[in-house]
């Protein structure tokens, strides 16, 4: 038999019974597996025969033999995806507050290429980003002043008269502190010091005493003889209390009492 080999196909074809024959567990870089298969050759050839009319021509067609022989193949297995260590961390954001404690973020990222997934294998568990932050701060916000609470009175000055009725002052002080102004803030609006007066009185002052004016003149008197030049008297009196001396002040100085006398009965025994 004439064989004229015109083309050669090569057919791998897995065996179910023997494809459970594994010679190796996947390769996770390359995504294949070894396994036993038979492997078929085909190869056609022309086989002559007689054709037309009384047979007298000769004909072609294409026949095939098989062959087939154990050997190992390559098939593709599922690799599921693993992560890569993470890489270096970014560069930090802008601190998102213009004044004061504020935060920033930064990133990392990681790839699923260790090994990557393969023929549909899994891809790899959660996020390939991760995020870090931080406290950040570009400068401190102002602080306005504000006061403290008033502190106790202090002692109340001396009395500015030694005596009768004076005045006297007495304060209080609060503190910027409340906080104290910082970084730029406004001071405390207002005084630090708040002042009070009241009515004194050490002792009453001395009050001198003064007279009153004199009263009426009274009667006079019973003349002091019958005859021969007697004398006769009257008296008018005035009092210490215009005002009176009060609180240690001088008495009136001087007689309380005049009196006047006249001649009477002057004629002759
Ligand atoms: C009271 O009298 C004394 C003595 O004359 C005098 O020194 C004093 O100033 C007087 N006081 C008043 C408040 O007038
Ligand atoms: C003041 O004078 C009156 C009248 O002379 C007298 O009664 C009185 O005791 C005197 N008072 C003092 C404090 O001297």
């Amino acid at each position: 038999m004439a064989v004229l080999s015109l083309n050669i196909a090569v057919v791998v074809l897995c065996l179910s019974s023997l494809c459970s024959y594994l010679v190796s567990t996947c390769n996770i870089h390359s995504g294949l597996q070894f396994y036993s298969c038979i492997k078929y050759s085909r190869v056609s050839y022309s086989q002559p025969y007689k054709c037309g009319f009384w047979y007298w021509q000769r004909c072609y067609r294409t026949k095939y033999t098989h062959s087939a022989h154990h050997t190992t193949c390559f098939r593709s297995c599922r690799v599921n995806g693993g992560w890569n260590s993470w890489q270096a961390w970014g560069a930090w954001s802008s601190c998102d507050r213009a004044c004061g404690r504020g935060r920033r973020v930064r990133y990392g990222v990681r790839e699923c290429n260790n090994p990557s997934p393969k023929n549909g294998g899994a891809r790899c568990p959660g996020s390939h980003i991760r995020k870090n932050s931080g406290s950040c701060l570009l400068k401190h916000c102002p602080v306005n002043g504000a006061w403290s609470s008033w502190k106790a009175w202090a002692v109340w000055s001396s009395c500015d008269k030694t005596c009768g009725n004076g005045r006297r002052t007495r304060q209080r002080a609060r503190v910027c502190n409340n906080p104290s102004p910082k970084y730029g803030g406004l001071p405390c609006r207002g005084s630090h010091i708040k002042r009070e007066s009241g009515f004194c009185l050490r002792k009453h002052c001395p009050v001198n005493g003064s007279w009153s004016v004199y009263g009426p003149w009274g009667k006079f008197s019973e003349c002091s003889k019958t005859c021969g030049a007697g004398a006769q008297s009257r008296y008018r009196h005035r009092t210490c209390n215009n005002p009176k001396p009060q609180y240690g002040g001088r008495n009136c100085t001087g007689p309380s009492i005049k009196s006047e006398t006249s001649p009477c009965n002057t004629n002759p025994c």
